[in-house]
């Protein structure tokens, strides 16, 4: 057995926090090899990147999530009892629950609610004024996931909870305010979703059947009992503050459109384009830089040896920008998707291996879904200008976003006839 290449660094938390998406990447460049050892946050961690290690990472008889997440991310991104640290039946459980919402109709119903949103959205967009295109969608997708998810939502709350749900995602890569503002809106979010989910119980709230409201206040776990309302709040907020997330992607949509403008009329000339351009979207601006377990036992890989209870993290970002995958990983270029060949460990932006059995994004039909109607609507039902401004894209903050948010202006509706706007089904 060899020993793993090591960072030398007494502590190389704020080297991650300094290179962000780029430090697994630049590591294991630097040792040429898809394993080496860091101190980060206090604790001996293995980094672990490439495809190979990504079909490791995924061998739930060698790695759990229990304490695999930093507190500082439960009090934040996750919550505490989430899915995300559950191992064995409890987590396959939990997350059938999860998968029972994502069936091809729930999903397709919530893209429909989308492009509704956008025809809603549009006339006041119109006009000389500027939009901020990052702000604009999260309350877009704020307002359709709280109602497809039977969440009561009045008109004054929108914006409240719009920055709640965003603090959450924005403070989970941040120290100091943006921090303490996370930690904040974690609280009083749970608080608002749990006393929903007291009134669902009491009967004083009749969400529909297939809504994450009614399944998840219902739900029993392994041993039959119903979720506390406050685990019960944590996972529904598991479907509303990724969904919000979307926002992202579809600024990193607009942004490539903006640069690689070719695609505007390929895009409206070729349909078949739309999934292999937001595919590569999530390719090239995979935001979520890892994910996190533990090693269950020990075990050697690669003559390396995996001492029971390290921490792991998983590159997904750089398995995603992986030159021995991706041909000219840095270029743009949705074609690449005509020819991938649905490996479920070499594109990884939401995660690897089975969505029911491992620990990968449920919500990733939901993301494709959203993509492909904000991605037609930018192409298809508006044109718009692009004003000057700061456009740039800052790797080493997590999670990443062009400077300006995305400023659109002189928006001007695309004239079609209703049905010319073309929502059906597999389009
Ligand atoms: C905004 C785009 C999204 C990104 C970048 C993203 C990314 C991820 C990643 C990287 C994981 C962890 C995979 C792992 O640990 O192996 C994950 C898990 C998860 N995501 Fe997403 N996700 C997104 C959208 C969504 C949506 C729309 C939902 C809504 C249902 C969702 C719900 C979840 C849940 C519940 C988990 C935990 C699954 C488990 O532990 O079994 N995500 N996501």
């Amino acid at each position: 057995m060899s020993a793993i290449p090591k960072d030398p660094h007494l502590d190389s938390s704020f080297a991650l926090l300094k290179e962000g998406y780029r430090y697994i990447p630049e590591r294991c460049r630097r040792y040429q090899s898809d394993v080496f050892q860091a101190r980060l946050l206090m604790q001996n961690t293995i980094c672990l990147s490439g495809e190979e290690g990504a079909r490791l990472f995924y061998n739930e008889s060698l790695f759990m999530r229990e304490k695999a997440a930093p507190r500082m991310l439960k009090k934040t991104l996750f919550g505490f009892g989430a899915i995300q640290g559950l191992d064995g039946d409890a987590h396959r459980i939990r997350k059938q629950m999860f998968m029972s919402l994502m069936t091809p109709d729930n999903v397709q119903a919530l893209a429909d609610r989308y492009a509704e949103q956008w025809q809603r959205d549009i006339p006041t967009w119109t006009g000389n004024h500027e939009v901020v295109l990052l702000y604009a969608v999260q309350f877009q997708l704020c307002r359709i996931v709280c109602e497809w998810s039977g969440i009561p939502l009045p008109e004054q709350d929108v914006a409240k909870r719009r920055s709640q749900l965003t603090a959450l995602i924005d403070g989970a890569g941040g120290i100091g305010l943006r921090h303490l503002n996370a930690r904040k809106a974690r609280k009083e979010a749970e608080a608002w979703i749990a006393n929903l989910v007291m009134q669902v119980r009491q009967g004083a709230l009749s969400p529909a059947p297939q809504t994450a409201l009614y399944v998840f206040s219902h739900h029993r776990d392994s041993e039959g009992n119903q979720l506390d309302p406050k685990t019960a709040a944590v996972e529904i907020l598991n479907v509303l503050r990724p969904t919000v997330a979307v926002a992202r992607f579809i600024v990193f949509a607009a942004w490539a459109l903006n640069k690689h403008p070719e695609w505007q009329q390929r895009l409206r000339d070729e349909p078949d384009m739309l999934q292999p351009f937001v595919q590569e979207v999530r390719r090239v601006f995979s935001f979520f830089p890892f994910t996190v377990a533990r090693v269950r036992k020990d075990f050697e890989w690669k003559g390396y040896p995996f001492a029971k209870g390290t921490r792991v993290l998983l590159d997904l970002y750089g398995i995603n920008h992986d030159a021995r995958i991706w041909k000219d990983p840095e270029k743009f270029d949705p074609e690449r998707f005509l020819r991938w060949d649905e490996n479920p460990f070499n594109f990884v932006p939401q995660g690897g291996g089975d969505h029911h059995q491992n620990h990968r994004c449920p919500g990733e039909w939901i993301t494709i879904e959203l993509l492909k109607v904000a991605v037609k609507a930018l192409t298809q039902w508006i044109r718009y200008d692009v004003p000057p401004q700061d456009l740039s894209i800052d790797t080493t903050r997590i999670p990443a976003l062009p400077e300006s948010r995305f400023v659109i202006s002189h928006v001007r509706p695309v004239m079609r006839e209703p049905a010319q706007i073309g929502l059906a089904r597999g389009e």
